[in-house]
């Protein structure tokens, strides 16, 4: 399974690539504006920016929402760098404009997936990833995880090429949990993946092994 770092931050990208860890990066609107970027000429340099010093692929949102927006903005963003995936919701006109970058060749991330039909339809149009965010479905008390399970199950039952980027993942349970259930990627904030790193069980036998070291050579 790939980890992608989901932010805008150039900080906290390069700390995951600093780490070993960063197979790509994903932003969305609202990451891009929590970093302060705004304005047309702002957003495409700092895509640039982040494609520049990432070596995976770097999911760019659309922001328009019908297909002709859609697609003239996507492929402006794809111009960028040829590591730029186009990120276009799941709606009607998305949908269409995925079939149409798929025909022309311009790599897409599906995003805001919340059901398996919705899946199905985003694998159809050629998708190259999926983006099902599991925080939010567990935000409404219903279960993020069982989805990756079902999407997953139905894109081997059919051989759809679809990635399934597992998206909204915000703790290290969703990370392990998204690899037991067939996500071929997870994106979250480099924190989730940080936390992986811990276990008290760990400190302790550090802390028995350091010890004996010590006393063994004094
Ligand atoms: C996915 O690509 C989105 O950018 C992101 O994972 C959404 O996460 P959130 O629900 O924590 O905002």
């Amino acid at each position: 399974m790939k980890f992608f770092i989901d932010t805008a931050s150039i900080d906290q990208i390069k700390e995951g690539i600093d780490f070993g860890i960063c197979d790509g990066v994903t932003t969305n609107p609202s990451l891009m504006a929590k970093e302060g970027i705004s304005g047309h000429d702002n957003v495409i340099n700092h895509y640039k920016k982040i494609a520049e010093i990432v070596d995976g692929d770097v999911s760019a949102e659309v922001i328009s929402t019908d297909f002709n927006g859609i697609v003239e903005e996507g492929k402006r963003l794809a111009d960028i760098a040829p590591n730029i995936v186009v990120k276009v919701p799941m709606i009607r006109d998305g949908i269409k404009a995925i079939s149409h970058f798929t025909k022309i060749g311009i790599r897409t991330n599906c995003t805001l997936v919340f059901s398996p039909g919705q899946a199905i339809l985003a694998a159809k149009a050629g998708a190259t990833y999926l983006s099902p965010f599991i925080g939010r479905i567990d935000d409404t008390t219903w279960d993020g995880m069982s989805l990756i399970a079902q999407i997953a199950e139905i894109y081997a039952i059919q051989s759809y090429e679809t990635e399934i980027l597992a998206a909204s993942v915000r703790n290290a349970k969703h990370i392990v949990e998204a690899a037991q259930n067939g996500a071929d990627i997870v994106t979250c904030p480099l924190s989730s993946i940080l936390g992986m790193l811990n276990h008290p069980l760990t400190d302790i036998g550090l802390a028995k092994f350091l010890a004996d070291h010590k006393k063994a050579n004094s």
